[in-house]
């Protein structure tokens, strides 16, 4: 099986936040961000999320739109992408709303951390990333949304794993600073190519791009 399609799916600020500049959880995107964010959720198979994301909102986001619903159940798929919680301590709090909502949750991990906590149906030694993707793909899911937060994002980005950055542009200026990568981080020179540019009412715009994989190197000629 091939890894998976890594898509992250993220609304931001027009100054590139994820959320507001004393943290929290940030509450961004309107009704036509909700939609695309549904949208997304509606094509994977599985959707990554960071702990401290889950732990900061309680809960994931649910695909809710009947049409989107109907047309999975038609293609024999579960009415909600599988949840991926992304955890090194793997302490999740139980009591999160998370636990109430009708999913499956798989838990990555490091391996040995001790029993499975309860809510999940299974975990995934989390080693290398693309170990995990890997070891997704083989599960059969061969979609992934990843919702952040940045911590995990700039991880996958900085490894060159993420395939297709769908952002939502909010219309506010947030300041602070929760960027949507880690300020830290450092990256290799990359590309990438806008897919899809759809405003979504609301002054809000979506913008789709997709990795532009590194050109073969062109053989040098001998002098
Ligand atoms: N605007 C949006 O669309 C959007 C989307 C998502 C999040 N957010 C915002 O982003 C913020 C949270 O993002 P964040 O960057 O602080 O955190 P995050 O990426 O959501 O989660 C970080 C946590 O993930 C786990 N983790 C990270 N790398 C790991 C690895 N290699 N192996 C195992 N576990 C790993 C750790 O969990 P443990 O602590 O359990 O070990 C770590 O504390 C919140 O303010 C949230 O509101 C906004």
């Amino acid at each position: 099986m091939p890894a998976p399609e890594l898509r992250l799916v993220l609304a931001v600020s027009l100054d590139g936040r994820l959320a507001p500049a004393d943290g929290g959880a940030a509450q961004l995107g309107g009704r036509g961000d909700r939609r695309a964010l549904e949208e997304a959720l509606a094509w994977a198979d599985g959707c990554l999320i960071g702990a401290r994301t889950l732990r900061l909102h309680g809960s994931t986001c649910l695909i809710h739109g009947q049409d989107l619903l109907a047309e999975r159940r038609r293609q024999g798929r579960s009415d909600q992408p599988l949840a991926l919680a992304v955890s090194r301590a793997g302490d999740l709090d139980p009591a999160l709303p998370f636990f109430q909502q009708p999913l499956r949750r798989w838990l990555l991990r490091p391996a040995g951390l001790g029993p499975l906590p309860s809510g999940f149906e299974r975990e995934l030694p989390l080693q290398t990333w693309p170990q995990v993707l890997a070891a997704l793909g083989a599960a059969g899911l061969q979609r992934l949304v990843l919702l952040g937060g940045a911590e995990v994002a700039g991880q996958l980005l900085q490894q060159r794993l993420v395939d297709a950055l769908q952002l939502t542009l909010c219309p506010q200026l947030l300041g602070g600073g929760h960027a949507w990568l880690p300020a830290a981080l450092r990256l290799e020179p990359n590309r990438w190519v806008l897919e899809e540019q759809r405003p979504l009412g609301g002054d809000e715009l979506l913008l789709r791009y997709r990795r532009l994989r590194a050109p073969a190197p062109v053989p040098v000629p001998p002098l």
